[in-house]
């Protein structure tokens, strides 16, 4: 797999993911083609050794994992790699259509999670989520893509509005309304989103639709080092988790990749990674194993989470934003993210056995850290600790432009992350103690 093909799949996979629900289902797709099947959270669960697996909920969270052969099922052990399906975007809200004049339409929405705003204007955008419909007695979920270039959030000319280069507050509910038509005929979401369903209008009871970028995911640079697309965060470290769980696994490894909604809102949601989801996920695959407590409790101590969102490289045009002395570049490789607040979970035991799965694959890592003044962000890591108490190291991918509606990052990069997620797959870690471990690699296992 070369760097082109591997971002042009990335590519695809953002593509068919212009809302968590969708993210959820091209995981989905892409797992059951590699023989994981789909189970439900409300039936009782028979697994079998050797299986594959996924559960969602709330369509917007997924696990994915794999059960060992019997002749290795004896000292289970989970390997987790954690990303989020969700982006910083702009929700519709209810009755969102908003006329002027009668002459335009626009679109009530609300702001989800942190975006750089200005990038939003002036670009085709679209809606994507899912509706609730009902139909013969049964209310159910349906995603939908209004895959077209259906409005865009404008600017006011400079002439009316000398300041905006000044340092400009955007308001969400004056500025950030996207022009979607005219009035003759009357806009109407529902009715567009019920036709690209072949539905009644009146069937829809409710929907959860979200803006998005139409722009597609790019190679760019003098010698095609940079990538630029739509939700690199977190899509970009989702893809590769999925990816790297497709492949071969460590025999002896229960290995994961779950993918939580609802991080760039807090994660305090029934899916969120303060949830229960993970937990509940990994009980049920103990219980199906038939591990007693102390099995579940002995399992636990053994395993290890990979917190894979994306960070920051440093900023050719900022670099006193970033750390004097740890910053990553773009396609440096894969980071590795370290706060004294534990925001990030990384520590010297956790840090050092990942470094040591990549070293021993020559996958190069870097080291991020705050500048000491720029508060940074939480992630999925510590807060995904509170449910389930397992030793974590916090990477990603180095990015530009995080939050914005068209993010910057290392064509090198998604290789390396996808060669390090697949090592820690096939590297089982022996705790021999609380301060001493042995990384046992696939091949060397037996
Ligand atoms: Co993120």
């Amino acid at each position: 797999m070369n760097t082109t093909q591997i971002n042009q799949e990335l590519f695809t996979f953002i593509q068919n993911s212009p809302s968590p629900y969708h993210a959820v289902a091209s995981a989905a797709s892409m797992l059951e083609s590699h023989g994981f099947q789909p189970l439900r959270e409300q039936d009782a669960w028979a697994l079998e050794y050797g299986g594959r697996y996924y559960v969602t909920r709330n369509q917007s969270s997924l696990a994915a994992f794999c059960l060992p052969e019997a002749a290795h099922a004896g000292n289970p052990s989970f390997h987790i790699i954690a990303s989020h399906s969700d982006s910083p975007s702009f929700k519709l809200k209810e009755n969102g259509e908003m006329t002027v004049e009668n002459r335009y339409t626009r679109l009530n929405v609300e702001r989800y999670g942190g975006s750089i705003l200005a990038p939003w204007f002036d670009r085709p955008l679209s809606l994507a989520g899912r509706v609730l419909t009902e139909e013969n007695g049964h209310i159910e979920s349906r995603l939908v893509n209004l895959d077209q270039d259906l409005a865009m959030i404008v600017n006011l000319a400079i002439h009316m509005n000398r300041g905006i280069n000044d340092g400009y507050k955007y308001s969400i509910q004056t500025d950030m309304l996207p022009l979607i038509g005219g009035c003759q005929p009357p806009v109407s979401v529902r009715a567009m989103a019920a036709s690209s369903l072949n539905l009644a209008e009146s069937a829809i009871l409710t929907m959860d639709l979200f803006l998005y970028n139409r722009m597609e995911g790019r190679i760019w640079g003098a010698s095609r080092e940079f990538i630029g697309a739509p939700r690199l965060d977190d899509l970009q470290c989702a893809f590769a988790s999925f990816r790297a769980i497709s492949g071969q696994v460590h025999p002896d490894l229960i290995p994961m990749a779950v993918m939580f909604d609802n991080e760039e809102v807090g994660s305090q949601s029934r899916q969120g990674a303060c949830s229960t989801f993970l937990k509940d996920v990994m009980r049920r695959i103990s219980l199906s194993l038939n591990l007693t407590e102390e099995g579940y409790l002995r399992a636990l101590s053994r395993s290890f989470m990979v917190s894979a969102d994306n960070g920051h490289a440093l900023h050719p045009n900022y670099p006193a934003k970033s750390d004097p002395g740890n910053h990553p570049y773009l396609n440096g490789g894969v980071m590795i993210k370290y706060a004294a607040n534990q925001k990030y979970t990384s520590d010297g035991i956790s840090s050092a056995i990942f470094r040591a799965i990549c070293r021993q694959e020559q996958i190069p890592t870097q080291v991020f850290f705050n500048h000491s003044d720029v508060p940074g962000g939480s992630t999925l890591g510590n807060l995904s600790a509170s449910q389930i108490s397992i030793p974590s190291v916090d990477i990603g991918a180095p990015l530009l432009g995080m939050h914005s509606p068209y993010e910057t990052g290392g064509a090198e990069d998604t290789l390396s992350l996808v060669a390090a997620m697949e090592a820690f797959l096939k590297t089982r870690i022996e705790y021999e103690g609380e301060q001493s471990f042995r990384l046992l690699p696939m091949e060397k296992s037996r």
